[in-house]
C-alpha cells in the first residue's frame, strides 16, 4: 500500500513547551489512521503541522512522495477540535456557502444522505444540539470530496448514541476510500475504526501498529478487575497478592489463568463485589505504557 503522508521527525517547540518531540509514520493509502493520547499529549499540534496551518520547528512532511505544494488546501478535508460556524443561517445555506468555494463539490443531497442531515436542513446553525453541530462539521469537511480527512476529537463530549451515529458516518465515508486522520482520547472509538493507532504523550509516539497487533504484543490472557478492593489494599500495594497493581482506586491482574488469579484474591481476603474479567483493550494499553488512566 502506498504512502499519501509521511512524517519524519517532526518537532514543535514553544518558548517553554515541546508540544511534539520528534514524530515519524507514514499513513498507508485508504486507511483511518488514529492519533491516541491524553490532553496535551500533542495530537493536534502534530495534525495542524501536517495539515500545513501550523509551521514545524523541524521535520518533513511529504504528500503522495512530494513536498507539500498550493493544491494541497484542494485535496484535504479539515474538522477542527473547535469551529465557529457562521450565525444566523441554516443548514441548508450553510452547507451551499461551503460548496461554492469548489470547483466540483458534492451535490446537497448527496451530502444531506451521508452526513443524515435531512432532519435539520432547514434549522438556523444556532440551534444544533451537539451531535447535529459535529455531523454538519463533518459534512463541511467533506463537501469537496477530499483524498485526505483530518478529524480532530470529532466526537468529544457527545452522548453515546451520538458518538454511535457518528462512527457510522466515519465508516461509511472509509467505505469511498477516503483517508481519515483521526485524533481521539476515546480508546473504543479507536479499536471500532482505526486500521493503525499512534500511542502519543508527552509529545511522542510510544507505540504504532493496527490495534490487535499492539494488544497481541503486550497482552496475553484477561484483565481482572477489582473496583472496591478494600481500602487497606490500596493503602499498602504491599499487601497484594503476587501479580496484582493498584490503579485508580481498584485492583487490576493481567492473567493468563483466570481460575488461579481469582483464588489468589480470595485468598488475600480482597473484597471481590463488582469483580469483572474482560479481554484487555487499547485502555489496558495505555495504561500499562503511561502507567495513567487516560482520562484521569
Ligand atoms: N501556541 C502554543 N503555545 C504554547 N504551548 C502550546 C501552544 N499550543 C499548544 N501548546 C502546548 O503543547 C502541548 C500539546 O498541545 P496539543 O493541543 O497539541 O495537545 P492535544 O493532544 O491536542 O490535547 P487535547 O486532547 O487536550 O486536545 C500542550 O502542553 C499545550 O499546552
Ligand atoms: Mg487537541
Amino acid at each position: 500500500m502506498s504512502s499519501i503522508i509521511s512524517v519524519r521527525d517532526l518537532v514543535k517547540r514553544y518558548r517553554t513547551v515541546t508540544a511534539v518531540n520528534g514524530i515519524t509514520f507514514d499513513v498507508p493509502e485508504g486507511i483511518c489512521f488514529g492519533l491516541l493520547g491524553p490532553n496535551g499529549a500533542g495530537k493536534t499540534t502534530a495534525i495542524e503541522m501536517i495539515e500545513g496551518i501550523l509551521a514545524p520547528t523541524s521535520g518533513e512532511i511529504v504528500f503522495r512522495n512530494a513536498p507539500i505544494d498550493d493544491r494541497f488546501k484542494e485535496k484535504v478535508g479539515i474538522q477542527f477540535q473547535s469551529t465557529a460556524l457562521p450565525e444566523f443561517i441554516t443548514v441548508r445555506e450553510t452547507l451551499e456557502l461551503f460548496a461554492s468555494f469548489y470547483p466540483d463539490p458534492r451535490s446537497l443531497s448527496e451530502i444531506v444522505d451521508i452526513c443524515s442531515l435531512g432532519d435539520i436542513i432547514d434549522r438556523d446553525n444556532r440551534k444544533l444540539s451537539g451531535g447535529q453541530r459535529q455531523r454538519l462539521l463533518l459534512a463541511l469537511a467533506i463537501v469537496h470530496r477530499p483524498e485526505l480527512v483530518f478529524l480532530d476529537e470529532p466526537t468529544t463530549g457527545l452522548d453515546p448514541q451520538a458518538r454511535r451515529n457518528f462512527w457510522s458516518l466515519i465508516e461509511r465515508i472509509k467505505s469511498e476510500r477516503t483517508t481519515i486522520i483521526l485524533t481521539t482520547h476515546y480508546m473504543d472509538e479507536a479499536q471500532l475504526l482505526c486500521d493503525q493507532v499512534a500511542i502519543m504523550d508527552h509529545g511522542r509516539i510510544l507505540e504504532l501498529d493496527t490495534p490487535q497487533t499492539l494488544l497481541d504484543r503486550h497482552f496475553s490472557g484477561a484483565v481482572i478487575r477489582v473496583p472496591d478492593p478494600g481500602s487497606s489494599f490500596l493503602r499498602d500495594p504491599a499487601t497484594l497478592p503476587e501479580g496484582a497493581v493498584a490503579r485508580d482506586g481498584s485492583v487490576e491482574m493481567v492473567s493468563d489463568r483466570v481460575d488461579e488469579s481469582i483464588r489468589r484474591l480470595l485468598d488475600a481476603d480482597l473484597n471481590l463485589d463488582g469483580l469483572s474479567v474482560h479481554k484487555p483493550d487499547l485502555e489496558d494499553l495505555f495504561l500499562k505504557l503511561t502507567g495513567s488512566s487516560l482520562r484521569a
